[in-house]
Order: structure tokens, then sequence, then C-alpha cells
């Protein structure tokens, strides 16, 4: 997998920097090509030349390099780097560094070059365990990973600072692992896919100013769009009323109510191999939502007379024309009971099972623990994971699916 790989692998500052020479070292066996660039912070640590003569190339250190010598290279060197990169590394990428990258701030090459490549970023998060667990790093390491950036989980154990918790530079070989499963996805697996996703809640109005709504949140959703993106599928991501930016190379329709989602996804479904409703679509709305606003009149509460929903998936499963069709559920008791069901009566290829009752799971957390269950009686639990790590599990299933 790695061989001929271009690693463009990132050092900033810290005491584990001289765990990464050993990194160039296992890269380099596994037939990779590595490039190291270098923040000053990391120079305090391992000299230049160590990881020179390993990666056998020069180390950039610097975005003003006087070794450059025409305005042109000084000018292009980062996009050069960035362009020649397949993917980008940082290990060990300090709490400062994650903090630049998240607030998109570019001042040293790395954090420049991190902006401007396509390549797939990964960072191994490694400081003391306090700076870790901080709120801050916790929630830049979160946006970073909603943005479609992978984390590498650190390792606990004892820092150089005698402190014991999370925050260690993983072992070398999960790091190569970690690298060569994001180069698989990145292998735009879903190159030649068509993939209609829909998200968020679906709001069902009462009159001009109340709705029926729901917590969904949209997260699932909009991270299965953005990773199948990244792994090259051609993504409609059909989006109930959400605050989420659009994922890069998404074609995103925005819709209200559960009839917009329905008449949305009837027209795009058209043209997709594979349609996955990770929307929690209202199963009722009012009857007849009332013209104006509906008024407080003392000692009288509204009747508000609630109709069924058109059940999309439903539909879609009658139907199906080939298409892979994958829905999610979330249940709150004897959950892969109806689990199955649902797969069962909605005719699905894959159910993804959200329980409420897991910690870390559902509406507005940014991980999830989800369950597989397929037609075939196969149940797979995963491990509490980002909502983009699980997005990139299901697609995983779902091409395997395809290939047969
Ligand atoms: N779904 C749909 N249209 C609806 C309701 C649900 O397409 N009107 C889809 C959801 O997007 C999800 C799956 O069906 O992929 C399961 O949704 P869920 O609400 O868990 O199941 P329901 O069938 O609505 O059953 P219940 O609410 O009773 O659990």
């Amino acid at each position: 997998m790695l061989k001929g790989k271009h690693i463009l692998l990132g050092v900033t500052g810290g005491i584990a920097a001289y765990k990464s020479c050993y990194l160039v070292r296992e890269l380099k066996k596994a037939g990779a090509d590595v490039k190291v660039i270098m923040t000053d912070a990391a120079t305090r640590f391992v000299a230049p030349l160590t990881f020179s003569t390993l990666s056998e190339h020069e180390v950039a250190v610097d975005l003003w390099s006087e070794n450059q010598s025409t305005r042109s290279e000084i000018g292009t060197r980062h996009i050069d780097l960035a362009a020649w990169a397949d993917v980008l590394l940082v290990a060990p990428a300090s709490a400062n560094t994650i903090a630049k990258m998240t607030f998109g701030l570019a001042d040293n090459l790395l954090t420049v070059i991190a902006l401007a490549c396509r390549a797939p970023l990964i960072l191994a998060p490694t400081m003391d365990a306090d700076m870790f667990l901080n709120e801050t790093t916790r929630r830049n390491l979160d946006l970073l990973n909603e943005r479609g950036v992978f984390v590498i989980p650190p390792a606990e154990g004892e820092h150089a600072s005698r402190l014991h918790g999370p925050g260690r530079l993983p072992e070398i070989d999960v790091i190569v692992r970690y690298v060569e499963g994001v180069l698989e996805k990145s292998y735009q697996d879903f190159r030649s896919a068509s993939i209609l996703v829909t998200a968020g809640p679906t709001h069902e109005p009462i009159d001009p100013v109340r709705f029926l709504g729901n917590r969904s949140s949209g997260k699932m959703g909009f991270a299965v769009a953005r990773a199948a993106a990244m792994r090259g599928a051609s993504v409609t991501l059909i989006s109930g009323p959400v605050h989420l930016e659009t994922p890069r190379h998404v074609k995103r329709i925005n819709v209200e109510t559960a009839d917009e989602m329905q008449k949305a996804v009837m027209e795009q479904v058209g043209s997709a191999d594979v349609v996955i409703m990770a929307a929690a679509v209202a199963d009722f709305k009012p009857e007849k939502p009332h013209r104006g606003k509906i008024k407080k009149i003392p000692g009288e509460v509204p009747d508000v007379k609630l109709i069924s929903n058109v059940d999309i998936l439903m539909a879609l499963g009658e139907k199906k024309n080939g298409k892979l069709l994958v829905g999610f559920a979330l249940e709150t008791e004897n959950e892969l009971e109806h689990a199955r069901e649902k797969l069962k009566t909605k005719n699905l290829d894959l159910i993804v099972l959200n329980s409420l009752q897991d910690e870390g799971a559902g509406f507005g957390s940014e991980t999830n623990v989800v369950t597989f269950l397929d037609p075939d009686g196969n149940t797979e639990r995963l491990p509490k994971q980002s909502k983009f790590d699980v997005a990139n599990s299901l697609l995983d299933r779902i091409r395997l699916k395809l290939k047969k």
C-alpha cells in the first residue's frame, strides 16, 4: 500500500519528535517516499540533519528559506510540496499547531501547506495529558475531525513530565497502519459511485412561527456526505434545517418538511447507486398548518390534529431498481429487534443502529456508537468513534456490498 506513495511528514515541537525519526525509517522501509517539514520548535528537539539523512531529502523548515534563489521558487515551494503529497501526516502534532490549523493560521511552512494541501491530513496529537484533555484542545480536534481531518487517538501512559494519561505518540506501527488505511480510502474507491445522502431533522409547520421537529443535528449525515466526497463519490446531500457547513465537493439541497424531502429525494434518486437515509424524518405532521399565528386564548389549548408523513425509505425500498439502500434506526429499547424489523420491512441492504442508551451516541454528539445490521444476519457493533470515522466505516461496508 505504501510503495511509491508520497508522504509529507510534518514534525512539530515536542519531546516525541525523536520518535518520528523511527517513523521515517519505517515508512521508507515500507517503500514510501518521505519528505519532512519541521516547525522551528521541532528543530529544538531534533536536528533537521537527522531527518534529511533518514528521508534522503532536504528538510523544509523555513517559509522564507535563503537557499531558495529565485522569487518564484519561494513563492511556490509550499504549493509544490502540497501537490507532491499523497498524504500529509503531522506526528507529533502539538497543541499549538492543532490550534493554528483549527483557525486557519498560516505562519510557518507546515501550517501554510496544511491549508494548501488537497491530500488527506492526518494528525497524531501528542502532548502532555493535561494539555490533551484541555477543553480547548478537545474542541479544536473535534472541529478539525468534523471537517474531514483524520485524528489518530493518542496512546495513554507516562509522559516525560511524569504525568499519566492520554497524549503520548502511538506506537510507530499503529501510525503506519493508520496511514495505510487512509491511503486506501483516499484511493478514490468511490470514484464511479453516485451517492444520495439525507441529513438533519424535518420541521413540520403548526403555524408560521411554530413547528414540530426533533433533536437531530445533521452531523452524522454530513459526516457521511463529506467522507463519501473525499473518497471520490459524486454526492448529493438533501438536508433538513441544520447549522452546518456544506462539505467540499458536495451538492446540497435544503428542505424543511418531510414532503419537501421526499420530493427532493424522488427528483435526485434516479442517478444514485446508493441512498443513505440519515435524516430523522418526522413521522407525523399537523394536518392543516394555520395560516396565521395561533393566538393564545386563556383557558384554551389549540387542537392540532396530526397525520402521518410519507415514509421515504419505505417507498424507495418498494422500487429499488438495483440501488443499495441504507437506513438509520434510532432506538431506545429492544434496539436490535426493532432495527432488524426495519431492515426487513423497508427492504434495506444495511441499517445503522444508534441507541440512545449508549453514552457518546445520538443527537448533537460528536461521537457515535453504532451497530451495522444486514439482511444476511450479520451484526457488527463498532466502538465509540467520531461521526467522521463511523461514516468511513459505513462506507467500507457499503463498498464491500457494491463489489458483490
Ligand atoms: N425514514 C423515512 N421516512 C420517514 C421516517 C423515517 O425515510 N417518514 C427513514 C429514516 O431516514 C431512517 C429510517 O427510515 O433511515 C428509520 O427511521 P426511524 O424513525 O428510526 O424509524 P421509523 O420507521 O420512523 O419507526 P419508529 O419512529 O417507530 O421507530
